[in-house]
């Protein structure tokens, strides 16, 4: 009990304002101050489940995830300041996105909500859920930038990402070709929903 009690006694030292400076000074320029991104290839963070948050942060530090931009940023990141961060953008508004190609969605909307025959009749619904909110094991898709989106696939598709649970990704990205990529990141970018369930 003693221990309880100093431990609720000491200064909350990793909180909101905390990640508020980290952020300000070494997340913002890429993904905005509110994990909004203007930039193409910079993820939006904002709205993505805390915990795939904290997860990838964790991956990119020990190298189970590559990025050179990301890898060195992560290196430096303590677990306490992790965890703070991932609340902080878990917690903020994703910004609507939207539809440039109107028959590049329609095609995306199919692949995403039926799947296609090719990868086994897997949707990207069934496990991101239908309006993009996605679940903690399976991360948020909806209003990402399209050509992040792209990207991601085309790793996955390499082999270069592969810190999907069960590589079920790696499977499913495999088998898809770039137009379909293309289609399905540009129904992804317009698909706006209810911030993600935490
Ligand atoms: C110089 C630009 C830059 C800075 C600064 C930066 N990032 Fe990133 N971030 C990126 C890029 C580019 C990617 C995509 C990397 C890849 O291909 O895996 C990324 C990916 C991520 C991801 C994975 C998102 C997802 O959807 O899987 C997280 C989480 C993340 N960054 C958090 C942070 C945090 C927290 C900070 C500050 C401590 C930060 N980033 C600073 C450019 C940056
Ligand atoms: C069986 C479940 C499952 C299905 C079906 C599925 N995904 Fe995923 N998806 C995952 C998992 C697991 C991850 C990786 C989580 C991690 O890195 O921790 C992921 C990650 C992603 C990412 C990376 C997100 C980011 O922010 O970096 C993208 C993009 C993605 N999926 C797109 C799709 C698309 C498009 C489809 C349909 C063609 C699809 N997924 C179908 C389970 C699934």
């Amino acid at each position: 009990m003693a221990v309880l009690a100093a431990l609720a006694a000491a200064p909350a030292f990793a909180g909101p304002d905390q990640a508020k400076q980290i952020v300000s000074t070494n997340c913002a320029a890429c993904h905005g101050a509110d994990g909004n991104s203007h930039q193409p290839t910079f993820p939006k963070l904002a709205g993505l489940q805390a915990e795939y948050l904290a997860k990838q942060l964790e991956e990119y530090g020990d190298g189970k995830r590559k990025s050179d931009i990301m890898g060195p940023i992560a290196r430096k990141l303590k677990p306490e300041e992790i965890r703070v961060l991932a609340a902080y953008f878990s917690a903020q508004t994703p910004a609507p996105g939207s539809v440039e190609d109107n028959p590049l969605a329609e095609h995306g909307k199919k692949i995403y909500l039926q799947g296609y025959s090719d990868a086994g009749g897997a949707s990207c619904s069934s496990c991101h859920k239908p309006d993009g909110s996605g679940t903690d094991r399976f991360p948020r898709l909806a209003e990402q930038q399209r050509a992040y989106v792209v990207q991601q696939l085309k790793e996955f598709k390499r082999g270069a990402r592969t810190n999907d649970h069960g590589r079920v990704m790696q499977v499913i990205a495999g088998r898809m070709t770039e137009q379909e990529m293309k289609a399905v990141a540009e129904y992804i970018a317009g698909l706006s929903s209810a911030q993600a369930r935490r």
